[in-house]
């Protein structure tokens, strides 16, 4: 359910938020000369003008260009410098190159850079991730989309079976199991705006609702699944919380049913050390991390349990000789293992966890004041250190619900009206992270900017604030 619509997105009046993104596109050309002129360069060789289109989805009018990022910060190359709280869309959730990282990394890039063999950390970083998140056994990927496509291979080479079950309005990388999307009449399709796909995906995937235990029950007593995959909060539509017992009842089911577990904790390692699974004492069979596992550089992971391992002996006992499909030339790199050794071991620590977690709850009141007094009806979402706010006044239960409460238009004047103000936050959703690096005093700025842009935003429809 959303309050949201074209002519008050997010409580808000249309003609204010278009007036307001308005004068913050011209301001952004004026704040940005050398930015905007570096774009009209790019354009010539860059498809979009940018080497990966999503640099695109900011909705400033020309990409804004990094000089430099260290810690909480980022400077452009018009010399504005920035609190961030996008940090890489949680790449640099740790902060942008944490020090026991970026010494690792010199360290190492003299040394070999790629070798498709293991250096002496190899057993170290093993240990790490056992320690850290629970699970036994673990491979190297370069993107957690790597990671969660090794996943569904060896679910479905252990169990025989071909299906897979997401949840509607999930995102686990480029994973084409995980594209489909459930319509009002309850069939299950492409996800609209997919390029190039050869293939009618539903015919190996389906989705249901999260929270939906029902609908959880019936797919998997068809026994047809060999893998459920799961982010444990839904992160990629908005936020979306489980409910109560959610989790119980989904290991219960899947192990009843004879279909894995594999969660994703890509995002939700914002939740605390070892992600949500440690934190809330999920039992995956399999789990992924990537983006901040090695601080920022590229990497993900992927463990599994001692039986999985089993699972996967008999597999390779069994199989054809011949590439099993699964593996990159860059991955596990000596770069790769250094960074995540420096990161599980100095920088992914109780006291940096205490300290983001500290900043994202003095952030998520500062918005409950701020809903509260302006009378907003929004509500605001934390996982650990990850912070939304959802433009309706209930809190979603699933992705449908949730992306129904993120009015694009609103997002985009509020972000650059922040952006052109010296704040970062993601162009996905508004979401804001705190890092070890974050400082209290960029929290209360950030803070203090919503609050003008709100009533700027209410001023424009002749609502004076008190
Ligand atoms: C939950 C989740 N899994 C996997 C991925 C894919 O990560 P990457 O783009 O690094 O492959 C993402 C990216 O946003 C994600 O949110």
């Amino acid at each position: 359910m959303s309050v949201s619509s074209s002519a008050s997105p997010g409580g808000l009046p249309a003609v204010a938020v278009a007036n307001l993104l308005a004068a913050e596109r011209q301001r952004f050309l004026e704040l940005h000369p050398r930015s905007v002129s570096l774009a009209g360069a790019a354009r010539e060789h860059w498809l979009g003008g940018v080497p990966l289109h999503w640099m695109q989805d900011w909705g400033t009018p020309e990409a804004l260009h990094v000089r430099s990022a260290r810690g909480a910060w980022l400077e452009d190359v018009d010399g504005h410098r920035y609190a961030d709280f996008c940090l890489g869309d949680t790449g640099a959730m740790f902060g942008h190159s944490p020090p026991p990282v970026a010494a690792a990394l010199q360290a190492q890039v003299v040394d070999g850079l790629t070798t498709m063999l293991p250096t002496a950390a190899a057993p170290a970083v093993g240990s790490l991730l056992a320690a850290r998140f629970g699970l036994p056994w673990w491979q190297v990927t370069m993107t957690a989309s790597d990671a969660n496509r090794c996943v569904l291979r060896w679910a479905r080479a252990i169990t025989g079976r071909r299906r897979v079950l997401v949840f509607d309005h999930c995102y686990h990388g480029q994973v084409e199991e995980a594209m489909v999307r459930l319509e009002p009449d309850g069939t299950v399709r492409n996800r609209p705006g997919l390029v190039g796909q050869a293939a009618d995906l539903a015919l190996h995937s389906t989705c249901i609702p999260f929270n939906d235990l029902a609908a959880l029950a019936a797919a998997l007593a068809t026994g047809e699944f060999a893998c459920v995959l799961a982010e444990p909060v839904m992160t990629n539509c908005g936020m979306v919380l489980p409910d109560p017992g959610f989790h119980d009842a989904l290991r219960e089911l899947t192990r009843r049913h004879g279909t894995l577990l594999a969660i994703d904790e890509t995002h939700t390692l914002s939740s605390g050390l070892g992600g949500y699974t440690r934190v809330h004492g999920l039992q995956p069979d399999f789990l992924v991390v990537g983006k901040a596992v090695a601080g920022g550089f590229p990497c993900a992971v992927y463990g599994f349990t001692e039986a999985v391992r089993h699972g996967i002996e008999q597999v390779q006992q069994h199989k054809a000789p011949g590439h099993s499909g699964m593996g990159t030339t860059l991955s596990a790199n000596p770069l790769a293992l250094a960074a995540l050794h420096a990161t599980l071991a100095e920088v992914m620590t109780p006291a940096a966890y205490l300290h983001m977690e500290r900043l994202a709850v003095r952030l998520a009141d500062g918005f409950v004041e701020l809903i509260a007094d302006r009378r907003l009806p929004w509500h605001v979402s934390r996982v650990g250190m990850r912070v939304e706010v959802g433009f309706q006044p209930r809190p979603p239960r699933n992705g449908a619900e949730s992306e129904s409460g993120h009015p694009a238009l609103l997002g985009d004047a509020l972000r650059l009206y922040l952006l052109n103000r010296g704040v970062l936050v993601t162009p996905f959703h508004l979401m804001m992270l705190t890092s070890p690096a974050t400082e209290v005093a960029q929290v209360e700025r950030l803070l203090a900017l919503w609050r003008e842009a709100v009533l700027l935003l209410q001023v424009g429809a002749g609502e004076m604030p008190p």
